[in-house]
């Protein structure tokens, strides 16, 4: 199989965008953030945008920035933490390209998470306990879809070049 992209998939905090540029510099291919590109098209925060319209309407927005870049070559995307778990969006990433789940445990998801959550809307006001249930239940909701992906990665020991050579072995590329 000749890959084209490569979908990067798991929870807030797992590492997508950081490995998406390293990957991209190590690969020579484009990268994007689907977060970045909905902050683009839509000209707003994605704090923001829930503020104003809700869950329910960002994600189909999200879903139309999908489908905006799904179609380009050469390319690395970093899926928003929801992606893959509303519409047929993990069909889709896996009908396209190559799917790869950052698998993390609950406590590096916790102590990533208490850094960066207050850009996120669905963490922003959780702290402590109520943060450990809100990451262990969706966790486990979550993980049906992100478990569709064609390669299950443990991203807790796994560093860059182990990711290029995941790639390389799931396709025919020139990387
Ligand atoms: C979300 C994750 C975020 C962003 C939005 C919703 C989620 O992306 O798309 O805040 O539902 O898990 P990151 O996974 O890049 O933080």
């Amino acid at each position: 199989m000749d890959i084209k992209r490569v979908f990067l998939v798991g929870f807030m905090g797992s590492g997508k965008s950081t490995l998406g540029r390293r990957l991209k510099h190590e690969m020579g291919w484009n990268f994007l953030d689907l977060d970045d590109v909905f902050e683009d098209k839509f000209q707003t925060s994605i704090k923001q945008y829930f503020a104003d319209y809700g869950e329910e309407s960002f994600r189909q927005a999200e879903k139309e920035c999908l489908e905006d870049v799904i179609h380009q070559e050469n390319l690395i995307i970093a899926t928003g933490g929801g992606t893959p778990c509303f519409f047929d969006n993990m069909d889709v990433m896996n009908e396209n390209g190559l799917t790869i789940y950052l698998k993390l445990s609950i406590e590096t998801l916790i102590s990533r998470l208490n850094s960066g959550k207050n850009v996120r809307p669905l963490v922003a006001n959780k702290s402590g306990d109520e943060l450990y249930q809100f990451i262990k239940e969706k966790l486990e909701e979550r993980e049906f879809f992100y478990n569709q992906s064609k390669v299950i990665a443990d991203a807790e020991v796994l560093g860059v070049e182990a990711f290029v050579n995941i790639i390389k072995a799931s396709g025919d590329l020139s990387v």
